[in-house]
């Protein structure tokens, strides 16, 4: 048997919401970021199990939520993160079942990113990618600045894309380029293709977006209580 499991980086401190606590535990109208991730990443049929990667003090915490607000028959196992997003998701993908040949990167920050588009990442590796991503085309005109803040010219957007997760890989894939990686990178499709791994991009989802400053939550908020309004 083979099957998925979806991987969540949820080890964050959250230095830019200002909020003081890891931002996986930041409540969105009373419920923990990561719960409303982890309910997304549940509802995706394809998901059998999800791996977290919890702030390191923070284990016990987590599994007690996780047990409190999400009574899924799928396995969750909670794990303690690392120093950095990429020893995050290396320890998490420690604890997979040998089964496991698909996995799915998740943020926890990306908490309202819809079932579906799990889908359609899991179901690209699944047709013969080694990674698929979701990427939005850039919205602003982007300058590069010096270090004394001095213009250095704009760069043209039109092939740029912001990158998203939920994100897909075929499980050797992702250890390999994991097992290879020398720098930090700030996604796994990097480490991917660092080893020569085709990344494909797939339209991505403005609910997708992550959670990283105050200005998010408000937008988290009204985006929740939305969906509550609208079944
Ligand atoms: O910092 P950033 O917003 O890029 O983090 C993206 C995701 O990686 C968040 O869900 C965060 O919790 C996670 N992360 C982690 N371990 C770290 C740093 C970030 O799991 N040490």
């Amino acid at each position: 048997v083979v099957s998925t499991a979806a991987l969540v980086p949820a080890a964050g401190r959250g230095d830019r919401l200002g909020a003081g606590i890891p931002k996986a535990l930041q409540p969105v109208c009373g419920v923990p970021l990561l719960v409303h991730a982890l309910r997304a990443l549940l509802a995706a049929p394809s998901v059998a199990l999800v791996a977290v990667a919890a702030p390191p003090g923070d284990v016990q915490r987590v599994r007690d939520l996780v047990a409190a607000h999400l009574g899924d028959p799928k396995p969750v196992l909670v794990v303690a993160g690392g120093p950095s997003r990429q020893a995050s998701v290396a320890a998490a993908l420690g604890v997979l079942p040998a089964d496991v040949d698909v996995v799915v990167v998740h943020d926890a920050a990306r908490a309202f990113a819809p079932a579906d588009l799990v889908e359609t990442v899991v179901a690209a590796v699944r047709a013969g990618a080694d990674a698929v991503v979701p990427g939005l085309p850039v919205t602003d005109t982007i300058r590069r600045v010096g270090l004394d803040g001095r213009g250095l010219g704009t760069v043209d957007r039109a092939d740029l894309r912001s990158v998203q997760t939920p994100q897909a890989f075929s499980r050797s894939v992702l250890e390999a380029g994991h097992a290879a990686a020398v720098d930090e990178e700030t996604d796994d499709a990097a480490l991917v293709e660092r080893i020569g791994g085709r990344v494909v991009v797939v339209v991505g989802s403005d609910e997708a977006f992550k959670v990283t400053r105050p200005i998010d939550l408000v937008l988290a908020e009204a985006l929740v209580r939305q969906r509550q309004e609208t079944g």
